[in-house]
């Protein structure tokens, strides 16, 4: 294992300003920049960029040794064929650089800017600086932007983020294009003791909000509070906020629905309570659950309103 990551730092950062560089260079990225409706200072704040057409690219511009070429491999920028050569693995992409905590680049996501090429979006794998299931994109500018944060709402994905950011709630992170993880909660929880998971209103969406429940019911000590927040079916973050501008989607944060309540109606949805039988099922679902959750006032009032219904 490497212990100075130094240069990994520097060749990620160096990567992101070539990118930023490229994208005035095409009219096509910039068109399709107006076309989501992003601002200049949206794009400067994200530090967006564009990874031209070619296979050297970022090569050419950042790895032309051996040792360039090794690095720019272990920091996931290049790919390699069958013969072992290495190419450029973010080709014709918007570029979305992934910031540590710190606000250090160390990934990228990158998204096609028409569907037929090949998968939306392609992240970088991960690499010594780039854990998936621990870093959440954009918290590092929703550090910047508040200093002290109580609420923080988690969304799908890239464009959701900054156009949630741009409306003027900078207090939006997502997870990259995995399921949100206990690791992930508990970073959420040292940032801010309400944490708002809000995901699309699609079958994707909603199976993806119990997964985070599941991930962050061991982390809920006291003090801390999970709501969430379901969008109307075919709706995202990013489509809501352009209909109902910052004070709509806003409202829509703070009427989100507590923990408790999705927990509750998630297990009961299917379950008839009126009969004995029913009421077994639910609190069978509902104890080893309740069970995870940290000793505290929560699991206790939660286990009291488990024998209420059950
Ligand atoms: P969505 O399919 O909801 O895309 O995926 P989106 O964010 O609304 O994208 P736009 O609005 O069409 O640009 C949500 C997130 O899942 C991950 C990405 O992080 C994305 O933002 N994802 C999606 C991938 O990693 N790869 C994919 O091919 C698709
Ligand atoms: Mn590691
Ligand atoms: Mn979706
Ligand atoms: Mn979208
Ligand atoms: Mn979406």
């Amino acid at each position: 294992p490497r212990e100075d990551k130094t240069d990994l730092y520097a060749l990620l950062d160096a990567a992101a300003n070539w990118y930023q560089q490229q994208l005035p260079k095409s009219p096509d990225a910039q068109a399709y920049c107006r076309k989501r409706g992003l601002d200049a200072d949206t794009i400067a704040r994200f530090r967006l960029g564009w990874a031209p057409a070619g296979f050297d690219g970022v090569i050419k511009a950042l790895g032309t040794n051996e040792k360039r070429l090794q690095l720019l491999n272990e920091a996931g920028m290049v790919a390699s064929n069958e013969r072992g050569n290495k190419y450029d693995r973010f080709r014709e992409r918007l570029m979305f650089p992934i910031l540590d905590r710190r606000g250090r680049v160390i990934a990228f996501g990158g998204r096609v800017l028409q569907s037929e090429q090949g998968p939306k979006y392609l992240n970088s794998p991960e690499t010594p600086l780039f854990h998936k299931g621990r870093e959440l994109f954009a918290l590092w500018q929703v550090k910047q932007a508040n200093t002290k944060l109580e609420r923080i709402v988690v969304v799908e994905g890239y464009m959701d983020v900054i156009a949630l950011h741009q409306a003027g709630l900078p207090i939006a992170v997502a997870t990259l294009g995995t399921a949100t993880t206990p690791e992930h909660t508990e970073v959420l929880f040292r940032a801010a003791p309400d944490v708002v998971f809000c995901f699309d209103g699609d079958r994707a969406g909603r199976a993806a909000a119990w997964k985070a429940l599941d991930a962050a019911l061991p982390r809920l000590r006291d003090g801390r509070q999970a709501y969430f927040l379901f969008l109307p079916d075919g709706e995202d973050p990013d489509s809501l906020v352009r209909k109902e501008g910052r004070d709509g989607f806003e409202k829509r944060i703070r009427e989100a629905t507590p923990l408790s309540d999705y927990f509750f109606g998630e297990l009961s949805h299917d379950v008839n309570l009126s009969s004995l039988d029913g009421r077994a099922r639910l609190a069978e679902r509902a104890r080893p659950l309740i069970a995870r959750l940290p000793d505290g006032a929560f699991r206790d009032l939660m286990a009291q309103e488990l024998e209420k219904r059950s």
